[in-house]
């Protein structure tokens, strides 16, 4: 039996196993995903046990995705600049860092627009998740990418870590300057903790009426949110996190089996696993 996991703290809650283990499932691989919960002064013992036979590889969550990285024996250039992994691969003996969830923003975004990436984005929030949301962007190389946060500091902070040559810029922009910014953005995109519990708006209502009409508006909790609800009453399309969430998870799965993910199966199973939660 080949194994693989989620290495976090906490992780109980995660929908993970529910989604790998179907997959497994759905293709008839011999193989299941469990929850290795791992306090922080365990996390070296935990990296080490990964190298053992059978062993796929992992998913790493909070606190660990940042610290596991010198741990590894290489790490991809996307999750370098995201500077966290949530994916390990363990291959001929080798323990591979990779982040899936900048992979799993771009699919999860292309199933609402068919494909095409908007030309312009607007991101609220500059925390970890935006990290991923933002290279993705740059990635597909969306020409004009908004950043704002309530401390702005940290969204200035960011958009200049994660513009470099070569690649579109992250241009900071005031709070003051929300709606303004809004009123030109093809793709808004709910980066903060505001959502996961609770019926607060990120931002006052006046900025989803100042989109555009064709805008996508993504919420990245897995909630139907007051946000996702006021804009899909204004006619806008809407997407939750839970396309980004197997779309990351369905990418892992590829790295660890080398087999194309069994995407429907995954999306019964998350979808099942969150109603029951819920
Ligand atoms: P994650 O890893 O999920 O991104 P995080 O790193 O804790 O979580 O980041 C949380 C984000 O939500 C931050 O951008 C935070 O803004 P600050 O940088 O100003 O703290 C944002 N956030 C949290 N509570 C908020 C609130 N009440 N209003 C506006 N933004 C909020």
């Amino acid at each position: 039996m080949l194994m693989s996991g989620l290495i976090g703290d906490p992780v109980a809650h995660s929908l993970s196993p529910s989604m790998h283990n179907a997959a497994f499932q759905a293709l008839g691989i011999d193989a299941r995903y469990e929850l290795w919960h791992t306090v922080t002064a365990d996390l070296l013992l935990r990296i080490a046990s990964l190298r053992a036979e059978g062993i796929l590889g992992a998913n790493v969550t909070v606190p660990h995705k940042g610290t596991v990285i010198p741990l590894l024996d290489d790490v991809s250039e996307t999750a370098r600049r995201i500077g966290s992994v949530n994916t390990v691969i363990a291959r001929d003996g080798r323990l591979l860092g990779d982040n899936t969830d900048a992979y799993g923003f771009g699919r999860a975004l292309g199933d609402v627009t068919g494909g095409t990436m908007p030309r312009s984005a607007l991101v609220v929030g500059a925390g970890g998740a935006s990290r991923a949301v933002l290279t993705s962007l740059q990635e597909a190389g969306v020409a004009d990418i908004w950043l704002v946060n309530r401390t702005p500091e940290r969204a200035e902070a960011l958009a200049a870590e994660l513009t470099e040559p070569g690649c579109p810029a992250i241009v900071a922009e005031p709070w003051s300057r929300l709606e303004e910014v809004a009123s030109s953005a093809r793709l808004v995109v709910n980066a903060t903790s505001i959502g996961w519990h609770g019926d607060d708006l990120p931002f006052g209502a006046g900025i989803i009426d100042a989109l555009p009409r064709d805008a996508v508006v993504m919420d990245l909790t897995y909630r139907l949110t007051a946000m996702l609800r006021l804009a899909s009453g204004r006619g806008l399309r809407t997407v939750d996190g839970l396309p980004m969430l197997i779309h990351q998870g369905g990418r892992a799965f590829e790295l660890w089996t080398g087999q194309n993910a069994p995407i429907e199966a995954m999306t019964q199973a998350v979808r099942e696993a969150y109603a029951a939660r819920a």
